[in-house]
């Protein structure tokens, strides 16, 4: 079976191998930006026109034609056919059908490779605001926990071991504000890729007067890109993006990891709901918690967009190849496997159920260990002897089998002639915690400040 292209029946024969033609084609991935083809065409038609190429009637007959294009798209009513190889040449195969040869007009002065990367950029910009509202409804879910759960104490870790008491409030803060690099990032992103390839022509720029600065303007773009070899074949805006969601699943997957391990029975903190865990289909007993898991295994497919980007791009030696074809199933997968993780961790977080005397009753006094040795400071010992004299303390407690503070005094006065009767004050978490008071730590009072910053951030954003 063969296939006849649109290129084909001028230098080349118009057969293609049936396996060349599957490999060739994109159509599947890139009709994604159909609409962005139709608006990039209107305003290219423009500026060809602007540029004394088409007449005003044949720009009129083009937009229209475009135009009724763009409604067969919205209403689902547009036929592909299996000779289109993307959305380009289906869009232009299209237009030809409504308005007869004028149709061949529009690509005067134009190459898909000018074109596939304009619509991909405005396809990135347009996603772009979507994805970042979803960031901030994340936020807010997060935000939400935290005022919650705002008097919880639970053991924060450091490799994984008890280290000190923290608020849950500071923790599910401290996802918030991953998320809120993450949204700046993808502003940077969006930013990265506001510059317009249209006019750069094949590789050399475009023959036709074209005043690229008011198609720039036309298209919401800053501005025209400044060197049309670079801007066929730049896709840094796709690294960026693929870097940005790399990124989020990254911190997403973090986050998963923690609260999986916290909905062990081991550890028994939190309990998702039903609505986001699944069972086993061989041990009655199971409620597992899928939600998270594949939270945390998309953030692997995420990561391996980036790198397959980067090392598509790596072998490039100037202006557009054909291997950059790809670059749009790596976003479009990586755009839609972000809205769909982060959509998923709102719902765990908004329906997920805390037990906060659990959380409580894991923590070790040893966790305050710290705190014991700031009690010797405050003495005048120097901090690192301190050190030294605490963990003296915590290793007669474990030889004992005992809690460090089940120490009695006499024994603390053995360690050291500096401790006295209130000691026993120090195993307080409220005072451990209110103690860590200063900007950005978890005393209450700093959470709280947090917490009105947070939601400035929001109401900023809404
Ligand atoms: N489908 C192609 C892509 O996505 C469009 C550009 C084709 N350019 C070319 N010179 N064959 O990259």
């Amino acid at each position: 079976m063969t296939e006849k292209a649109l290129w084909s029946g001028g230098r080349l024969d118009s057969v293609l191998d049936i396996s060349m033609t599957k490999l060739n084609q994109s159509l599947d991935i890139d009709k994604r930006m159909a609409q962005e083809d139709v608006r990039g065409s209107i305003a290219w038609a423009r500026a060809i026109c602007d540029a004394g190429v088409l007449s005003e009637t044949e720009f009129t007959q083009i937009r229209d034609g475009l135009e009724r294009i763009s409604e067969e798209l919205s209403n689902n009513s547009f036929v592909y056919r299996s000779t289109d190889e993307d959305i380009h040449t289906a869009v232009e195969r299209r237009l030809t059908e409504l308005i007869g040869p004028n149709g061949g007009k529009l690509h005067t002065g134009r190459s898909r490779n000018d074109q596939v990367v304009t619509d991909f950029r405005l396809w990135i910009k347009n996603a772009g605001s979507g994805l970042s509202a979803q960031i901030v409804e994340l936020q807010k879910a997060f935000l939400e926990r935290a005022r919650t759960d705002l008097d919880i104490i639970l053991s924060g870790y450091t490799h994984f071991q008890q280290a000190q008491p923290i608020l849950l409030s500071h923790w599910w803060l401290s996802h918030f504000w991953a998320l809120e690099r993450d949204k700046q990032r993808l502003k940077e992103t969006i930013h990265g890729a506001d510059s317009l390839p249209l006019g750069c022509g094949a590789l050399a720029g475009t023959a036709y007067p074209v005043d690229r600065f008011k198609l720039a303007a036309e298209l919401g773009f800053a501005s025209p890109a400044p060197n049309s070899l670079d801007s066929v074949s730049d896709r840094d805006f796709v690294c960026d993006f693929l870097y940005w969601a790399s990124m989020l699943g990254m911190h997403l997957s973090r986050c998963a990891e923690a609260l999986i391990l916290y909905s062990t029975m081991e550890f028994g903190y939190i309990t998702l709901d039903d609505q986001f865990s699944t069972g086993s289909s061989l041990m009655p007993q199971k409620k597992n918690p899928d939600s998270l898991e594949l939270i945390r295994g998309k953030s692997g497919g995420l990561t391996g967009r980036l790198c397959a980007m980067l090392t598509t791009l790596k072998g490039l030696p100037s202006a557009y190849d054909k291997d950059l074809q790809d670059d749009k199933m790596l976003v479009f997968g990586a755009a839609d496997t972000a809205g769909l993780v982060m959509a998923v961790m709102s719902g765990v977080l908004k329906t997920l159920t805390v037990h906060p005397e659990q959380c409580r009753r894991k923590i070790n006094t040893q966790a305050l260990a710290t705190d014991v040795a700031d009690y010797l400071v405050k003495k005048g010992m120097p901090f690192r002897e301190a050190h030294h004299v605490v963990g003296k303390a915590v290793k007669l407690a474990e030889t004992k089998g005992i809690d460090l503070a089940e120490i009695p005094l006499a024994g603390w006065q053995e360690i050291s002639p500096l401790f006295d009767a209130n000691i026993t004050e120090i195993f307080s978490l409220e005072a451990a915690i209110s103690r860590r008071c200063s900007w950005g730590g978890t005393s209450r009072e700093q959470v709280l400040k947090q917490i009105a910053l947070a939601e400035k951030i929001i109401e900023s954003a809404d």
